[in-house]
């Protein structure tokens, strides 16, 4: 049968964070989805958004989503838990295409955790957001939540300076090992950078949660469910978008070994 949807088919995947942590996802989404066209959007003038209220975030968002729909952009990805739990139920409100989210995964951590007591690290909008309270405090029934804002690490991340996150990391995560905790779950995107630091800091049996892949997966569950995979990736292409530094971009993608593609700085 021939699919009507052809032309919206080899039309690209959005996706956007507040500026280099979506990052994380996007690497999952191209070895997940290898055929498709990638539009990744770094606002990372506007970043951190987990220090902005509910309705700036919302703004930003709105903003970001319709830079990625003036390209033609037939799915987005926020990529990021603060925008998710802010701003995504308005999007899909407001716009008439799929948006796929990332929230802390909190749910795998509770039926993993041996101890009951699990670990969030996030931002403090992401933290305080309805979304985050009303899913955590379905599961404080059961387990013990020990969430921790990780202040200050968004803006090492974005100025590449990833080692220097170590000494905040300790102050943030030894306390939960120490009352616990058997799962610590990365609830912003930028966090999954850092894997290999906190690996060093925490104990071998606590296990790190991070839903880039799930992301993904969704994405593709997604695209495939409405029929809008572009089976044939002749003419695929991933482009990045910032209004900050194409260097720090460019060489934030190198260290992240991702595939360099057109870098495009833009006021937005
Ligand atoms: N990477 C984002 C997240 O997942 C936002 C970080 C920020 O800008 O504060 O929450």
């Amino acid at each position: 049968m021939k699919n009507n949807n052809q032309h919206i088919n080899k039309c690209p995947i959005g996706i956007f964070d507040s500026g280099l942590g979506g990052l994380s996802i996007c690497k999952e989404i191209i070895s997940t989805l290898p055929n498709e066209s990638i539009i990744y959007l770094a606002d990372s003038v506007n970043t951190p958004y987990g220090e902005k209220n509910k309705e700036e975030i919302i703004a930003l968002s709105i903003k970001n989503t319709e830079f990625l729909l003036a390209l033609g952009c037939k799915i987005i990805v926020v990529a990021c838990n603060t925008a998710t739990t802010n701003a995504i139920a308005v999007l899909r409100e407001k716009y008439n295409i799929p948006f796929i989210g990332i929230e802390p995964a909190i749910k795998p951590a509770a039926l993993q955790t041996r101890s009951g007591k699990i670990g969030v690290l996030a931002t403090k909008g992401t933290l305080s957001s309805d979304l985050f309270i009303s899913n955590s405090n379905l599961l404080r029934k059961q387990l013990e939540i020990i969430e921790v804002e990780g202040a200050n690490l968004v803006r090492l991340i974005e100025n590449g300076q990833l080692e220097e996150t170590k000494p905040l990391l300790k102050q943030y995560l030894i306390p939960m090992i120490e009352q616990g905790v058997d799962n610590i779950v990365l609830g912003c995107t930028h966090y999954p950078f850092l894997i290999p630091i906190i690996r060093e800091l925490i104990p071998n049996h606590v296990t790190i949660i991070d839903s880039g892949k799930a992301v993904a997966k969704q994405t593709l569950a997604v695209l495939s469910e409405k029929k809008m995979l572009n089976k044939n990736g002749q003419e695929n292409s991933t482009t990045y978008y910032t209004n900050n530094s194409v260097e720090l971009l460019k060489a934030f993608l190198k260290r992240v070994e991702l595939e360099e593609g057109a870098i495009i700085f833009k006021e937005f």
